[in-house]
Formats: C-alpha cells, sequence, structure tokens
C-alpha cells in the first residue's frame, strides 16, 4: 500500500482520494480551503455525489484518509501526489493552468524522497512535459520525480461508482518507473489498465469526452430535421441503436449537452488544433449545433406567445443535468436571463440546485421579470401560462400529463428532454412541444 497525497477536492481529486482510501492505500487530501477542509473533516462532502459521504466517514473512521491545508507535510511524505485541481476555460478556449502550477512548484519545493505526481485533472496534450520540466526547475532536494498522466473519465451524479467501477484506467508514461508505479498503486481496483505514453494518455481523454459531444450534438442536429421532415428522433435513435458499432448510449436528443467537461473539452481540443494550424471541423461543428440548441425552445415558444411579459413561466429543472447540483453550462443559465429581459415571472424548480442558481439570480425582481424558487414541481405548474422542462429529474418526470393539464392555468408545456409521449400529453389536453418530434 502506498503514501498518496491529493491536491484538489473538487469532483476529480476527492472522489480519488476516497477510491484510493477504499483500496486500502493511505491518503492526504489537501486543500487550500480551511473551511472545507472542516466540513471533509466531519465527514460532510463539500459536492454533492452519491455514496460519497458515506465513504469518506467510513475512510476516516478507519484512519485512511484525512484532509489538510498543510501541503508541505502531504507532499514530503508522499510515494505519488496525485493532482485534480481545476483547468478553467481561458476566455480565448485556452485552458487555465494556473491552479495546477502552483501545485507542481509546492510538490517541487517540498519533496524529500522519490515521487510519481500523477496528473488527473484534464490537461491539453503536452502539458505534463512542461509540468515536469516546471517542477525540474523548481526542485529543492535530490530526488527522483517525474509527472505522469492518469485522466479521469468519471461523470458527475455517478462519480463513486464510476472510479470504482471504470471502464479503464488510462496511464501515460514516460519510464518503467513510473509505469510500474502508477500500476501497482491500481492494482487493488481491478480494472483494466491501458498504458501509454503522456502525450496520447492526454490525448484520450479529449478524443474521448469530444466524440460523446459529438454524438450528442451529431443527435440533435439530425433531432431539428426530423422534426422539419416529420420524423421522430427517438425512434431513430432505438432503429441506430441495434447496430453496435453505433452503440445505445448518448443518443438522446434534447436543449445541447451542458456541465463542466464537454463545453470546456471541445474549446479547447478546437483551440489547440487552431495553435498547431489545424481546423478540427468535426468538433467546431458540434460546438456550433450545441450554441444554437441550448435556445431551441426558448425560440420556438417566442414564436407561439406574443410575449412572455407578465407571464407565469414554470421552469422544471435548473442543473446541467440531474444528479448533481452543479449549473455550469447548463441551458437554464442560457434561457433565464433571456425570459426576464422579456418580463415574465418565473416559478423555478429544482430539487438540488436552486440554491445554486439564487446565487446567479437571486429571488425577487431582476431584469424586468421575477424569479420565484418553489420547493415542488406542482408549486411552479399551479397557474403558469408556459412551462419549460430543462433537466430530466425523477422529480420531473413524475409529473403527469393530467398534472400538466390540471396545473397549469394553459397547458403549453416545451420540454427539452422528450420525456412524454406525444399522444399522450395531446390526449390529455397538453400542448407539448419537444425537441425531434413533430407534434
Ligand atoms: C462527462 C463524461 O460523460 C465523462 O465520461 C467525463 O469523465 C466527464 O465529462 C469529465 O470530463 O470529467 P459529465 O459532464 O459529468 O461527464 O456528464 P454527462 O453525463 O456526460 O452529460 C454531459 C451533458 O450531455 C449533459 O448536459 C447531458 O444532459 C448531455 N447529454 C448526455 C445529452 O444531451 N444527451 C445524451 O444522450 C447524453
Amino acid at each position: 500500500m502506498f503514501k498518496i497525497a491529493v491536491a484538489g477536492t473538487g469532483y476529480v481529486g476527492l472522489v480519488a482520494g476516497v477510491a484510493f482510501a477504499e483500496m486500502g492505500h493511505q491518503v492526504t487530501c489537501v486543500d487550500i480551503d480551511e473551511k472545507k477542509v472542516e466540513m471533509m473533516k466531519s465527514g460532510i462532502s463539500p459536492i454533492y455525489e452519491t455514496d460519497l459521504e458515506d465513504l469518506m466517514q467510513k475512510n476516516y473512521a478507519a484512519g485512511r484518509i484525512e484532509y489538510t491545508t498543510d501541503y508541505q507535510s502531504a507532499y514530503r511524505e508522499a510515494d505519488a501526489v496525485f493532482i485534480g485541481v481545476g483547468t478553467p476555460e481561458n476566455a480565448d478556449g485556452s485552458a487555465n493552468l494556473s491552479y495546477i502550477a502552483t501545485v507542481a512548484r509546492q510538490i517541487a519545493e517540498n519533496i524529500e524522497k522519490d515521487c510519481l505526481v500523477v496528473v488527473k485533472s484534464t490537461v491539453p496534450v503536452g502539458t505534463n512535459d512542461k509540468v515536469e520540466q516546471f517542477i525540474h526547475d523548481f526542485l529543492v532536494n535530490d530526488v527522483r520525480v517525474e509527472v505522469a498522466s492518469n485522466p479521469e473519465f468519471l461523470a458527475q451524479g455517478s462519480a463513486v461508482h464510476d472510479t470504482l467501477h471504470a471502464k479503464r484506467i488510462i496511464i501515460g508514461t514516460e519510464s518503467k518507473w513510473a509505469e510500474e508505479l502508477l500500476k501497482k498503486i491500481y492494482e487493488p481496483f481491478k480494472l483494466p489498465i491501458v498504458s501509454v505514453n503522456r502525450k496520447s494518455a492526454e490525448m484520450i481523454k479529449y478524443a474521448s469526452n469530444d466524440f460523446l459531444a459529438l454524438k450528442i450534438s451529431y443527435m440533435n442536429d439530425i433531432a431539428n430535421l426530423c422534426e422539419l421532415v416529420g420524423a421522430d428522433v427517438q425512434d431513430v435513435a432505438e432503429g441506430m441503436s441495434f447496430d453496435d458499432r453505433i452503440g445505445s448510449k448518448f443518443l438522446n436528443a434534447g436543449i445541447g449537452y451542458g456541465g463542466s467537461c464537454f463545453p470546456k473539452d471541445t474549446k479547447a481540443l478546437e483551440y489547440l488544433a487552431s495553435q498547431n494550424g489545424y481546423v478540427l471541423k468535426t468538433v467546431k461543428a458540434a460546438i456550433d449545433v450545441n450554441k444554437d440548441q441550448k435556445t431551441l425552445l426558448y425560440k420556438k415558444a417566442s414564436n407561439r406567445l406574443i410575449t412572455f411579459n407578465g407571464l407565469k413561466v414554470a421552469i422544471l429543472g435548473l442543473t446541467f443535468k440531474p444528479g448533481t447540483d452543479d449549473l455550469r453550462e447548463a441551458p437554464s443559465l442560457e434561457n433565464v436571463p433571456l425570459l426576464l429581459d422579456q418580463g415574465a415571472d418565473i416559478y423555478a424548480y429544482d430539487p438540488v440546485g436552486a440554491a445554486n442558481f439564487a446565487r446567479v439570480y437571486p429571488e425577487g425582481k431582476s431584469s424586468k421579470g421575477t424569479i420565484t424558487y418553489v420547493d415542488t414541481a406542482e408549486a411552479a405548474l399551479e397557474g403558469a401560462n408556459v412551462c419549460f422542462i430543462f433537466t430530466e429529474w425523477g422529480e420531473v418526470k413524475a409529473v403527469t400529463p393530467e398534472g400538466y393539464k390540471m396545473l397549469m392555468r394553459t397547458p403549453l408545456v416545451y420540454d427539452g428532454r422528450n420525456l412524454h409521449s406525444i399522444q399522450v400529453m395531446e390526449e390529455a389536453g397538453v400542448e407539448y412541444y419537444s425537441v425531434g418530434r413533430a407534434p
């Protein structure tokens, strides 16, 4: 078993730390935020993830995981330091690597024994070469230090499960020493390990995410055409899915992909290509389709209604997908300002994301309209003139066609997640519009 330090306690870092502890390693999670560290020590997770708090508490009680701001000691004692800090997007689409650089320098200045630095954060191809050089430049003691790439493939909402039951572990190394050490660290997971060089590992992450984004944008593009010619995109997707070269996953058309990964990683790869004098046409197309898709329903509704001014607008779902309180790049963030600007009175419901949303749009008057947060889907729908479904939470799916008909003043529903049968909605007396399915 190894002594592992993890830098950063966001989705990537904290979940990795807990998973290593669960596998029997001795883990120290480092974060600069004192409050967050205190919270984690008392068994509270700073992020909402199924099973995460249980595993944090179990491994903390067993003495296998600790949380600290004292990075000096954590890095000094570690056999390996995993970096899971954020790489947010710069204005030009490139990745901001300043958090990685800070951690790299702290490692260089503090390690006193041989140490493998493992970058889990998503970083542009070639970054880990630079990180290694950077560490060597600032290294204080005469020790062996190398950088490995070990991209993360977890999805928010199922982060713990995805980590413990990953489809593959990608390790990108430049020496036998690094490769063997990482393989030993991952041995207890009993998962397939793909060992490649550092740049290929970095590229596998982007190529995988961008492929999935492309798949979604492709289906959204097809959906828009389906609607024009009278086909049903859900039937089309089902028909396609029997071909196992296509597969059945990520074929759901809707109001576009959001989250912290696909939007950022598509732009980052496009940027990397342009820096190398290449135009990545497919990824560029995925980005373009996604941009238009997010306000598709707003535009449809605008054509149907004279104005949103003074209308009660129900919004069901604010987060970019169910199972998370994350709002990053969520379609709701694109649509709410448009509606408020039109003078709409929004009643928004989200089982876990409302508090985060209220930080961006506080309850009350905002622009020309107002926004109110309610505790149930029914409360949002009560007396509404129009409803937008943005996230497929179980609580949102549970609203029946009769529910819309009964609760709304005018049962007019724009469904960004294709949750209902057009026929059943019509039979219930609901005017219903969705994505890629002609009404
Ligand atoms: C994504 C990838 O799925 C993970 O494999 C990857 O590790 C992660 O990014 C990352 O790079 O960290 P995540 O962003 O958490 O995970 O969420 P997804 O479940 O992939 O959904 C992303 C977006 O695509 C959501 O807005 C979702 O609604 C949308 N989506 C997904 C569709 O519109 N249609 C689909 O068929 C599937």
